[in-house]
């Protein structure tokens, strides 16, 4: 008896160690954490952010794009950045993956990290970075601000098969659901997270699916308005590597329009539809479809929460380096 009592504090004992290690590894992000190390990298950042977008506005979707393929894969540890560096290197890098096919804004991201680097050396991460850029770019499209929590570290590792974790554009609500849930992140953030798809432009490759009839949902309310249907394939008909809006009416806005197209059949992607069908996500989609000003306000506010969450996904506290590069590990700089 007295022996089983001592091994169920011993495994006691080990679960409160592990969970402090847990905890204490999430507890080291903060915000303002290059207050004293690098006093202005978030101004340099807003900064090249905002300079990128008066030339590039349509680049805003993208910046924020690539910080969520950076924390669903390997966690937030700039592993998205990563070049290949080895011709020898069997494994692809997640960059190499099919799911990043679409991705842009890499450049800017090396060209902040280069005035971070004239202006403190060695401090600011890539990893940190692209969840500022991502906050920034929202802002700037008359999104909300919020308060991101920074200290990671950069990982080593990318390689392609990890981004599985990213759900693919014709999931049904249960594999993204899933998908969310093996973040630690809530229905709830699924829906509000879903939002981010206000602003940006998606390539015609990426639901070419909704077009031919592909994957139906077997609901015929989740399928696509057939206005919209036609106007999609007019425009992808001709060149299916064509961009379109991925909100139509307010493209380069950040706002509620996203549920309000999800509402009226023109969310673009299965993924999007399937927001209909789950009655808390409906529930979510249709408060916010109506684009009042309390609802958007309401939206704002979730969605940086919601952000911070993601950001917080297996952030590198301990292994992991402050990159001289962002596209490679330090070893070969
Ligand atoms: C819920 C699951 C999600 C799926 C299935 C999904 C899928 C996609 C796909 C297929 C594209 C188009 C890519 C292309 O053709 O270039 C896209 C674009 C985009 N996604 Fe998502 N996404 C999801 C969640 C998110 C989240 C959580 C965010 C950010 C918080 C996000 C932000 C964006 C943005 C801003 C764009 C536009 C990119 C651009 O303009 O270059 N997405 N997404």
């Amino acid at each position: 008896m007295a022996s089983r009592i001592t091994q169920l504090v011993a495994i006691l004992a080990v679960y409160a160690v592990a969970s402090l290690f847990s905890t204490s590894a999430q507890a080291q992000l903060q915000v303002g954490y290059y207050r004293d190390s690098c006093n202005h990298a978030e101004d340099i950042v807003f900064q090249e952010v905002a300079a990128t977008l008066a030339v590039r506005p349509y680049l805003a979707g993208s910046l924020l794009r690539l910080h969520f393929h950076d924390c669903f894969v390997r966690g937030c540890d700039g592993s998205i950045l990563l070049n290949k560096t080895d011709d020898e290197m069997v494994d692809k890098t997640e960059r190499e993956a099919d799911t990043s096919a679409g991705l842009r804004g890499f450049d800017v991201i090396d060209a902040i990290k280069e005035k971070l680097e004239e202006a403190c050396p060695g401090i600011v991460s890539c990893a940190d970075i692209l969840a500022l850029v991502a906050r920034d770019a929202v802002l700037l499209s008359h999104g909300p601000y919020w308060h991101v929590p920074t200290g990671r570290l950069d990982g080593r590792i990318s390689k392609a098969d990890a981004t599985k974790d990213l759900p693919p554009p014709n999931s049904n609500i249960t594999q993204l659901k899933a998908a969310f849930a093996e973040k630690n992140l809530t229905t709830k953030d699924l829906v509000v997270l879903s939002g981010a798809h206000t602003i940006g432009y998606s390539h015609c490759q990426s639901f070419l699916d909704r077009l031919t009839g592909e994957h139906k949902l077997n609901d015929a309310a989740l399928e696509l308005d057939p206005a919209y249907l036609d106007d999609l394939r007019s425009k992808c008909e001709a060149n299916r590597g064509e961009m379109v809006e991925m909100s139509p009416k307010s493209s380069p806005r950040f706002d509620t329009s996203y549920y309000s197209d999800v509402l009226h059949r023109r969310g673009l992607f299965r993924s999007d539809a399937a927001l209909l069908a789950d009655d808390s996500t409906r529930a979510y989609v249709e408060q916010h479809a109506t684009g009042s000003v309390d609802d958007n306000q309401e939206f704002f506010g979730d969605f940086g929460n919601a952000m911070v969450k993601m950001g917080n996904i297996q952030p590198v506290t301990t292994d992991g380096e402050v990159r001289t590069k962002c596209s490679v590990v330090n070893d070969y700089v």
